[in-house]
């Protein structure tokens, strides 16, 4: 038996015990995620390059493991519909762009979902924040799919006070928050960051530490708000915590960003409160990179990738993640390709549970406890029919064919910021946070600020400088090659002197498309799902439409 092997009976031994009744139990373990929306990889202070301080984010990282190479999917809907199910946006007919405000679709509802398994093996799962996986019929909904309880909202995006969701080129809005099935006023007003913090603590204070939770805090920070107007939103008090940045909109983005970091180290101190760390795991990351062009764009920072959010590139996809647990690697920062549809295999095999459907994911435990190396060899990033381009990763190749919005966003956006806050205190701020108090104590050895700056540099992805022998990717006009590790910033286009792999990759492809599931969008019906005829709200339009469901 290998050594890991071994190591991970001992670990399935010691995480049975038998209760007083005499019957075996397995003690699941608590899992935790925290989601940031469309914030860039570059928008964590951990990369040391960027404005935005995540002493948080960045202990959780350097206390566990900074997974320094994990994808997610291009979009908002298409990513979380991967975390749920474990399979790639192609597979669910999640692959076609988001779900707006009035299309009546939702993730299909034969797919079997994260919460749905985890409720039939006793664990709680809770729900707070951003859904958007539909809600035109009441059975596309959050609490009808396997979560205990909701409080948030089903759309995209909100006002960050309001609560409203203006449809983008439309004068449909509505009002958008939630508890459970019901509309609720009790947050109108108040900053929805600051409520999903809330009601995490309260979800963590109120739980019976001996049953396993499942709690997704999906917050909607760093996304821009939806109004059209001011997409920056803040509490003033927190704008002026950032008095070091001197740019306006900077300083409200990363006042977006640190009250978001706040609320994860609150969560985490929670746990630690509730003595439930010991036998937890504890995830964030963003859904996808930043926009900064176009729709909902921000002032975040995708630095070095190419491309942003709703593009075939590095910059969309690949973004921060962290983890910690008791029994993964410490203080580590991780290379391994590790993609959002992997946490699903992982957990129901840690949940002991076997999945009645077709996942895409790996169980990659063994990577994140043993440095095993991933057993990923390819990533469909997306096979998009309708908006006609791909972008597929298979061992070390990547590539893409087509692109989004007539390659409006296929250039370099993300800077470096010119100077690192309080970059002579930083291991001090790191040290004082929440989340590095409540985690230090597990780690077998401290962590010298020397050593910290050591990880942090070591997080750096650098480009490959223009070479001779590539050529410009035009994607629009023939399909492009990068190898991806050594030109993570996809500068070089190697497609011209590699026509078979080229041709390979083509055909691999085709193949998967053609084993996909067509994307299951509808067009929008502003008409019936009008929030005023609903006392302004949103709501499950096509049922109350449905005379069977009158
Ligand atoms: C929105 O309402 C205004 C004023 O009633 C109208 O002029 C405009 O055409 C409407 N826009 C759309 C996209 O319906
Ligand atoms: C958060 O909860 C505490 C009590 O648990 C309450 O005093 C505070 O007002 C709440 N804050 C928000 C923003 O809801
Ligand atoms: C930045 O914000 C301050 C205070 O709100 C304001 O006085 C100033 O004009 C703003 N500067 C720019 C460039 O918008
Ligand atoms: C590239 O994408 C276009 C549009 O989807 C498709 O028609 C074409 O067959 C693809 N070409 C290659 C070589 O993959
Ligand atoms: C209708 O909406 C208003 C707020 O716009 C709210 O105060 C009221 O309670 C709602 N009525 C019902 C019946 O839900």
């Amino acid at each position: 038996m290998s050594h890991f092997l071994l190591k991970f009976y001992i670990f399935v031994i010691f995480l049975s015990e038998i209760s007083r009744d005499g019957i075996v139990h397995a003690k699941r373990p608590h899992i935790i995620i925290m989601l940031g929306d469309d914030m860039g990889f570059n928008d964590v202070s951990y990369h040391a390059a960027s404005e935005c301080l995540t002493p948080n984010i960045d202990a959780i990282g350097y206390q566990g493991m900074i997974l320094n190479r994990y994808y997610a999917s291009d979009m908002c809907t298409p990513s979380r519909a991967a975390l749920l199910t474990g399979r790639y946006p192609v597979n669910t007919g999640m692959q076609n762009f988001v779900i707006r405000n009035c299309e009546p679709f939702g993730l299909p509802l034969d797919l079997k979902i994260l919460p749905e398994y985890l409720k039939e093996v006793g664990y709680r799962t809770h729900l707070v924040g951003k859904w958007h996986l539909g809600f035109c019929r009441k059975a596309f909904t959050p609490t009808k799919r396997g979560f205990d309880t909701f409080f948030g909202y089903y759309t995209g995006a909100i006002d960050y006070f309001t609560h409203l969701s203006p449809e983008p080129g439309t004068n449909v809005t509505g009002y958008d928050f939630r508890r459970n099935l019901d509309v609720t006023y009790e947050g109108e007003g108040v900053y929805s960051t600051y409520l999903f913090t809330n009601e995490s603590l309260r979800i963590i204070r109120d739980h019976n530490p001996e049953e396993p939770l499942f709690l997704l805090t999906s917050y909607n920070s760093p996304h821009a708000a939806a109004n059209f107007g001011t997409p920056l939103e803040a509490p003033q008090d927190e704008i002026d915590k950032i008095y070091y940045v001197k740019n306006n909109e900077t300083k409200i983005y990363a006042a977006m960003v640190a009250a978001m970091d706040r609320g994860i180290g609150q969560i985490v101190a929670e746990f630690s409160h509730k003595k439930m760390l010991s036998n937890s795991i504890v995830i964030f990351y963003s859904d996808n990179g930043v926009p900064e062009e176009g729709l909902f764009a921000t002032v975040g920072s995708n630095y070095p990738f190419r491309g942003q959010k709703h593009s075939p590139w590095e910059g969309g996809l690949r973004v921060p993640a962290v983890l910690w647990s008791p029994w993964t690697l410490k203080q580590k920062v991780s290379e391994n390709l590790i993609q959002n549809t992997d946490w699903m295999p992982t957990f129901l095999a840690l949940a002991g549970v076997k999945p009645t459907q077709p996942i895409d994911g790996y169980n990659i435990w063994p990577t994140l406890t043993e440095n095993v190396p991933s057993p990923r060899y390819e990533i469909i990033n997306n096979i998009n029919p309708i908006e006609g381009w791909s972008s597929y990763y298979y061992k070390g190749w990547k590539y893409i064919n087509g692109t989004t919005s007539d390659g409006m966003f296929d250039e370099w956006y993300g800077t470096r910021a010119a100077y690192q806050p309080f970059a002579g205190k930083y291991p001090e701020i790191v040290k004082s946070s929440l989340a590095w108090k409540a985690l230090a104590p597990f780690s077998p050895r401290s962590l010298s600020n020397r050593r910290m700056r050591a990880m942090q540099q070591s997080t750096k992805v650098v480009c490959q400088p223009p070479v001779p022998y590539a050529t410009e990717c035009k994607p629009l006009e023939a399909p492009c090659l990068f190898k991806i590790n050594e030109d993570p910033c996809e500068i070089n286009n190697v497609a011209a002197i590699y026509p078979f792999q080229t041709y390979l990759m083509h055909i691999l492809v085709k193949r998967l498309e053609a084993q996909s599931r067509y994307p299951v969008s509808k067009p929008s019906d502003y008409e019936a799902c009008d929030p005023r005829k609903f006392n302004g709200t949103y709501t499950w339009w096509v049922d109350l439409e449905d005379p069977m469901y009158q």
